[in-house]
């Protein structure tokens, strides 16, 4: 059987990992897989059924039994328990929760085990923090994407304005300072590049500009 492709990326909140990996997956004709999904779903469902998100246990517990489905068209639509959440998982309430669930090894363990289920479908490009340190060790590109946080912050503010949520960027920033902070300094797979991953400063670089790039060094390597 035919090795198939597997491109890990990293990076904090609003590098542009997401936007990138729907590209690259379009082109390559691979899965997109956005873990970071996996984590809002899970802390989407303790907010709805107000279980107290410092109870790791608990949190474990509901990991263990929730339903999680990424759908792989270009909708790109989540469902936890049968419900559709895929706008639901990007509020800013679900956004200050998924660190603290994130990190707790149970919920880890869980979704670990969806997303080598997901790499087990076929060629994938996989998003998230852990990719290319933990999840997908023997990816064959391991991308670890970076922007200073002013950039990162003001990127996420304008897709909030865009889409009609005017939240003062002061307070965009502080919580993707907050989050960054909690998924770098955590016990568990903590926010790190891989010992063999290429770093991608993104300040100040176009969508287009970081597609090709990364798409030269995967066709040419
Ligand atoms: O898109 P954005 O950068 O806002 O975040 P995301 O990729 O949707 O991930 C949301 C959160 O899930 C992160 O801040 C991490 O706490 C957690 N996460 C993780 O711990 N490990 C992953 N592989 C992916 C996400
Ligand atoms: O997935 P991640 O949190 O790393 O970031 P993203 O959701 O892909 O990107 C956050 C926002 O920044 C999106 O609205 C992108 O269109 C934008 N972006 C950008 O303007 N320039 C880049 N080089 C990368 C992303």
């Amino acid at each position: 059987q035919q090795h198939a492709l597997q491109i890990a990326l990293d990076g904090p909140a609003g590098a542009g990992k997401s936007t990138v990996a729907k590209i690259v997956a379009e082109k390559l004709k691979l899965f997109y897989v956005d873990t970071g999904a996996m984590y809002r779903a899970i802390a989407y469902k303790v907010l709805k059924i107000n279980a107290p998100i410092d109870d790791e246990t608990r949190v474990s517990q509901i990991a263990k039994e929730t339903e999680i489905v990424l759908d792989h068209s270009d909708k790109r639509i989540v469902w936890c328990d049968g419900e559709e959440v895929t706008e639901e998982i990007r509020s800013p309430d679900v956004s200050r929760a998924v660190s603290v669930v994130a990190s707790y090894p149970g919920v880890r363990k869980r979704l670990l085990e969806l997303q080598r289920l997901e790499a087990n479908r076929g060629g994938v490009v996989m998003d998230g923090r852990d990719i290319g340190t933990y999840v997908l060790p023997e990816a064959d590109f391991k991308f670890f994407l970076t922007a200073t946080p002013e950039e990162r912050a003001k990127r996420r503010w304008l897709e909030l304005a865009k889409i009609g949520k005017e939240v003062p960027l002061q307070e965009v920033t502080q919580d993707m300072v907050e989050r960054d902070r909690l998924d770098t300094e955590r016990e568990v797979s903590p926010l790190k590049p891989a010992e063999d991953a290429i770093i991608l400063d993104t300040t100040g670089i176009g969508i287009d500009e970081l597609v090709t790039k990364i798409l030269t060094l995967v066709q040419g390597g």
